[in-house]
């Protein structure tokens, strides 16, 4: 087994990893950004020098787009498709034999929601968006809460913390493990699980995080298939036990389910809510202008979206030739289109690279992507950090950082992967988190 996966890596990964490093060593910005620390630390000045005066631009791996209408347009566009693992330069007997090597249930693997176009894509995602309704969302708001509350006292308990292994994880793990009825006791598999997953995001990881990631997911499956057994026997009542039951999914496509929830639900907001915190921290005016007025919270949390989107880039195919100003796609090619990119647009984010808590128009980012594809989860994500951030700085008002925040180290996912924190002195009481939380949501 592990030959053929081996092939398939060389075709997905390998290839384009050793493009990306030679391109590297030329000082090529695209190689950078996706193939280096400085571009996984701090993308946005390559993705300046990338954005040069607009348009498309080609580089190691494919095409990109930088500037807020184009990217928008392109996942607007059914001539596009969602990526294939392979790109058109892989050679075509590694290409065949490698199409044929499939990988364990993973979020970035057929049948995910995320891997399929028009028609097969509606029939995965309608029946799982419709688990999501507002009502459906709304109910997890008294959940979120009481997480939020327990992980508090714990750290309260502590004085210095990790932010992200104490608290920006923990929200979002219990409230998608809750979703998709896991016992609690299997949260740490979980987060073990996703640190490494997550990296088959990327373009070009080495095989031996491939590997890793291989073992978890065969694992995953293993837990999955008996989870939905047991589901089919005995429906509890939460989302995913609902969309089991309807039948509309066979096993396969509820795996593929599970781990697009799992991963989208839980990689993503534990980066909104960890990029959140040195931001404010860094910005105390801002943070004092939240203190002052709450109600200012889901702005502030839209332009922590925009500025430091927790998903940096997706990618798209062209299904047939593509004329993008000027620059023609032809049929498999691939375009990269930069979120981070199109959220620091100057003509449409005066002032860009200005982290503003009043921009009247933060929230048009496209930290949510858009078109077919856009977050089944925006408004599930939303209402966690709306939660859990203002808690945060209610609770604990002399929080400080105590070094500098680890990179998570990829490059489609921008967030940490610790964050060492002192809480300093709480703030007398827990009714103040909950007096301030109510104001956010506006109730
Ligand atoms: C801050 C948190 C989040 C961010 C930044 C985010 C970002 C995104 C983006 C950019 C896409 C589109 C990808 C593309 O077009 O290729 C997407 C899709 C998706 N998201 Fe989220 N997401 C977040 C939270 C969530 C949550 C909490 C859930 C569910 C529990 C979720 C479920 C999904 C699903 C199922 C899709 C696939 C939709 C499709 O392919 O039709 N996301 N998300």
């Amino acid at each position: 087994m592990n030959a053929r996966y081996a092939v398939r890596w060389l075709a997905e990964h390998g290839l384009p990893r050793v493009a990306l490093r030679v391109h590297n060593r030329m000082g090529d910005p695209f190689a950078r950004l996706l193939g280096s620390e400085e571009g996984h630390r701090d993308p946005y000045a390559l993705i300046e020098t990338l954005r040069g005066t607009g348009g498309v631009r080609s580089g190691p791996v494919g095409y990109a787009a930088f500037d807020y209408q184009l990217c928008r347009e392109i996942l607007r566009d059914n001539s596009f498709g969602v990526r294939t693992p392979f790109d058109p330069a892989v050679p075509g007997p590694l290409r065949r034999y490698a199409e044929r090597v499939v990988l364990p249930p993973n979020p970035i693997e057929a049948p995910s929601m995320f891997m399929a176009d028009p028609p097969q894509h509606g029939r995965l995602r309608r029946p799982v968006a419709s688990a999501f309704t507002p009502r459906a969302v709304a109910r997890l708001g008294d959940r979120v809460r009481e997480v939020t509350t327990e992980l508090l006292d714990d750290m309260a308990a502590r004085g210095s913390v990790d932010l992200i292994g104490d608290f920006a994880a923990r929200v979002p793990i219990a409230i998608i493990a809750d979703m998709l009825g896991f016992p609690a006791a299997d949260r740490e598999l979980f987060l073990r699980w996703g640190d490494v997953v997550t990296p088959l995001l990327d373009v070009g990881i080495s095989w031996r995080a491939h590997r890793r990631a291989m073992a978890a997911t065969a694992a995953m499956e293993d837990y999955l298939r008996a989870h939905i057994d047991q589901m089919r026997r005995d429906p509890g009542d939460d989302i995913f036990s609902t969309l089991v039951s309807s039948g509309d999914l066979d096993t396969t496509e509820l795996m593929a389910s599970a781990n697009v929830l799992m991963g989208a639900g839980f990689e993503t907001t534990v980066n909104l809510i960890g990029n959140a915190i040195p931001l404010l921290l860094s910005h105390p005016d801002q943070l004092d202008l939240l203190r002052a007025e709450p109600e200012r919270w889901p702005n502030a949390i839209e332009e922590v979206l925009r500025f430091e989107p927790p998903v940096q880039m997706t990618c798209r195919r062209a299904l047939r030739a593509v004329d993008l100003d000027g620059v023609v796609l032809r049929p498999e090619e691939r375009i990269i289109i930069s979120l981070a990119g199109a959220n620091r647009d100057p003509a449409k984010f005066p002032d860009p690279h200005r982290f503003d808590i009043t921009r009247p128009n933060a929230k048009e980012h496209l930290s949510f992507g858009s078109g077919i594809h856009a977050c089944i989860g925006a408004s599930l994500a939303r209402l966690e950090a709306a939660h859990a951030l203002p808690a945060l700085f209610d609770r604990f008002p002399h929080l400080r950082l105590d070094g500098t925040p680890r990179p998570c180290g990829l490059s489609t996912l921008h967030g940490y992967e610790h964050m060492p924190a002192r809480l300093g002195r709480p703030a007398n009481t827990q009714a103040v988190s909950a007096l301030s939380v109510d104001r956010t949501l506006g109730s």
